[in-house]
Order: C-alpha cells, then structure tokens, then sequence
C-alpha cells in the first residue's frame, strides 16, 4: 500500500521541506512510515475517493508526531487518501484538492504559532465551502493558558470550512527538572490520535457522502430531466 506523501520533504535534505527549513527535531522520514489509504473489495468500495490534507507546524517534533498519528488512523479507512504538508510548504493548492482539511499546530503565546497565523494570511482570500476541517494542537500541560486549535478552527471557518468534529488537544510534558529531556508527548497520546484519525475518516466519508446527494438533488432541481 502506498505511503501518503509529505509535501515538499521527499528527496530533499534532511531537515529541509521543498526549500524551507524542516525544525532539526523532525524526520521527515518518521513522517512517512504510515499508509495512506487503505482499499476493499470491489462491491464495498465506497463511492469516490476522499483526500484529506493535513498541515501542521511543528519547532520540536510532537505536533508532527501527533499529524502523523491521524494520518496513520485515516490510513485506516478504506476511500481516504491523505497527505501531510509542513505549514511552511502549505498554500491554496494543498486546501484546494482536499475534501478534509485538517490543522494542527503548537500553542505559541496563548495562541497559534507564526508559521500558522502566515499560513492563513497567504490563504485568506481564497472560498472553501464545500471542504470539511479539523483543528487540533499541542500545549503544555500545566502552568501556561492558551491553545491554538480554537484560533484554527475560527480561521477555517472564516474560509468556508465546516468543521467535521470538535477540536482536539494533545499535552506535552517536559523532563524531570533537572535533566536534558527534551519536552515529549504524554504517553498514549499518539494512540488516542491515531483513533481520533480513523473516526475521522469515517465521519468524511459518511459527510462527503451527504453532500454529494445534496449537491446532485440541487443539481438535478435546476436541470430537470424532459
Ligand atoms: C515559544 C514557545 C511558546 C509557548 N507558549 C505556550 C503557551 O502559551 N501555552 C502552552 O500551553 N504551551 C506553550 N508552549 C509549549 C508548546 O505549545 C508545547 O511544548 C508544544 O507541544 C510544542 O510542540 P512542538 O514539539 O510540535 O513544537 C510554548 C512553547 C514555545 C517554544
């Protein structure tokens, strides 16, 4: 089964994204060791393939451990194909052909990081009604206030989006005071999200499904048939 793709990462340098520079924390060969679709017997196939783009921004690697995490849980729903692209990389193409849009990113001062609030700058102008979101992002656990997924999902409906579920957040943890450990996720977190991914493919299959009918009821109704 093939891998889904990370935009703009593929065949460049380690720690560089299709020019831009990846945070020295992320693999982007980590990213890649999920599937991205999944198929099934001719009669269960579902009606049309649904694409979800997944941008996230990440400085140290767990945001995009959790991206990769839901990537991994729509791998397993048959019908989804998805793709991850690093924000820096991430404009209206990758939003254009999708049928979910999903973003994530860390909580920087309260809210959504640079990279993400330029993101929706470049991208501001453009309608996409029709497509369907989700947002989530990271945070410390205890201590600082703030997220950014409420920033994100209010960006991404300022573009048309309907949210498909409700926003997710992921804790981050740092080591014991003291020692060099890096901040990490807090155990189990990528299992929750990587069911949280599949739950998700199922919803936009069931979504897309639906406005398919209504589009087609909609257009049927303005050229009836003789
Ligand atoms: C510059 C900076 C600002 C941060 N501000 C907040 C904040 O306001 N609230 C919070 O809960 N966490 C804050 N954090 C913690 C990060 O959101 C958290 O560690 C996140 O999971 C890091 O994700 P990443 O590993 O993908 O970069 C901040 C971290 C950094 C580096």
């Amino acid at each position: 089964m093939p891998a889904a793709p990370l935009v703009g990462a593929r065949g460049s340098a380690p720690g560089r994204s299709g020019g831009r520079t990846m945070p020295a924390a992320v693999n982007p060969t980590r990213l890649w060791g999920f599937t991205g679709s999944a198929t099934l017997p001719g009669s269960m196939q579902p009606e049309a393939d649904r694409q979800v783009t997944i941008v996230f921004d990440t400085r140290h690697g767990n945001t995009a451990a959790v991206a990769q995490a839901i990537a991994r849980g729509l791998g397993h729903v048959p019908g989804v194909t998805t793709q991850l692209v690093f924000v820096q990389d991430a404009g209206y193409r990758h939003l254009a052909e999708a049928d979910l849009v999903v973003v994530g990113g860390p909580t920087e001062q309260l809210g959504e990081s640079h990279h993400l609030h330029q993101f929706f700058s470049r991208i501001g102008g453009y309608d996409f009604h029709g497509k369907f979101g989700f947002a989530f992002d990271t945070h410390a656990g205890s201590g600082i206030h703030g997220g950014a997924a409420h920033g994100i999902a209010a960006s991404l409906k300022r573009l048309g989006v309907e949210m498909l579920s409700p926003n997710a957040s992921a804790i981050t943890v740092a080591g014991p005071i003291g020692t060099s450990d890096s901040v990490k996720l807090s155990p189990g977190t990528e299992a929750h999200f990587e069911q949280l991914g599949e739950e998700l493919g199922r919803a936009l299959i069931t979504a897309a499904a639906k406005r398919d009918a209504a589009n087609r009821e909609r257009a049927a109704g303005a050229y009836p048939a003789d």
